[in-house]
C-alpha cells in the first residue's frame, strides 16, 4: 500500500528512528514531524505531553498515514495506549523495542536506563524491563540537560563532554551495570560522547534498529508494505525554525533533506 508511514517526535530525536527506517524499509514513504518549537516534552506535564502529542498525531492524519510511529520515548511513555485504542491505523513506540533489546543485550541482568524526566517518572521501561524478565535490576536517571544541547547541534567537543560526564554522574553507583538504554530518542546523537564517559564495556542500546524492525513486522502482517516500483520521496515537518532543523538533518544523514516545511500545530485550547 503506497501511503506513508508517519513519525512523530518532539525536535529531531526522531530522526535517529527515521534514518533506521529509511535503512530497513528503503521502499517506504515517511512523513515526519518534529515539534522543535515546544521541545523539550521532557519536563512538561502529563497532561501538556498528551495534548501535544495528539495535535501531532492529528496533523499527520490529515496525510493519510497506515501506520505511525511514535519516535519519542516521552510521548510513548504517557500516549502510547491511548493512540492504539483511539486510532484505527496500527501504532509503533519506542519503549518496548528499546526493553526487547537491552534484554537480548545483558549478560548480567544490570540495566540502566537515561531518558527524559517524564520518561523516567512514568516507570514505563523499568515496567517494561521487569515485565519481560522478572528480577532484573534496574537504575533510571533522567538528564535533562541532554535534549537542549542535541536540538542546538552541540553533538561533541568539550561542551558535550563535560555536558555528558555530569549528567551521568549518579550512575557510578551502579557498577555493575553491563548494559545502558539511551531511553530518549535524541541520546543515539550524543552516543559517541556518551560511549567515552562510561567507557567500552557497557552496551549502549538505541531503540531504533529493534523499532523499524517491529515497524517492518506489523506492515507485513497487516498487508501495508509498499508494493509499488516509484522511487518513493519523504517529507519532513518542523512545527520550529527551518533552518537550524536543516542543519541538524544534514549533521544526522550527512546529506541534505528535501521536502522540509515549517507548520503550525497548535489548537486553542478551550
Ligand atoms: N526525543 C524525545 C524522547 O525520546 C523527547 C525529548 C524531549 O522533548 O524532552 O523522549
Amino acid at each position: 500500500m503506497n501511503k506513508p508511514i508517519g513519525v512523530i517526535d518532539s525536535g529531531v530525536g526522531g530522526l535517529t528512528v527515521v534514518h533506521e527506517l529509511m535503512r530497513q524499509l528503503p521502499r517506504e514513504k515517511l512523513i515526519y514531524l518534529g515539534d522543535t518549537l515546544r521541545c523539550p516534552y521532557g519536563p512538561r506535564t502529563e497532561k501538556e505531553i498528551i495534548r501535544f502529542t495528539w495535535e501531532m498525531v492529528d496533523f499527520l492524519l490529515t496525510k493519510d498515514i497506515k501506520m505511525l510511529v511514535v519516535a519519542c520515548n516521552t510521548a510513548t511513555a504517557y500516549t502510547l495506549e491511548q493512540l492504539q485504542k483511539n486510532l484505527t491505523i496500527p501504532v509503533v513506540g519506542v519503549i518496548q523495542p528499546g526493553a526487547r533489546a537491552a534484554i537480548k543485550s545483558t549478560l548480567n541482568n544490570h540495566v540502566g536506563i537515561i531518558g527524559t524526566e517524564g520518561t523516567v517518572r512514568s516507570n514505563a521501561y523499568s515496567n517494561a524491563l521487569t515485565m519481560l524478565k522478572p528480577g532484573l535490576n534496574t537504575i533510571s536517571l533522567a538528564c535533562p540537560t541532554f535534549v537542549p544541547i542535541v536540538e542546538q547541534g552541540i553533538l561533541s567537543g568539550s561542551y558535550a563532554e563535560k555536558t555528558v560526564e555530569h549528567g551521568l554522574l549518579p550512575l557510578k553507583q551502579f557498577s555493575e551495570m553491563d548494559t545502558l538504554i539511551l531511553g530518549c530518542t535524541h541520546y543515539p546523537l550524543l552516543k559517541e560522547v556518551i560511549q567515552q564517559v562510561v567507557g567500552p564495556d557497557i552496551t549502549l542500546i538505541s531503540s531504533s534498529e529493534e523499532t523499524a524492525r517491529e515497524t517492518s513486522t506489523i506492515l507485513q502482517i497487516n498487508q501495508l508494505l509498499n508494493d509499488e516500483t516509484e522511487p518513493c520521496y519523504h517529507q519532513f515537518y518542523t512545527t520550529g525554525d527551518v533552518d537550524n532543523f536543516t542543519s541538524l538533518t544534514k549533521r544526522i544523514f550527512n546529506s541534505s533533506i528535501d521536502n522540509l516545511k515549517s507548520v503550525a500545530i497548535e489548537k486553542a485550547v478551550i
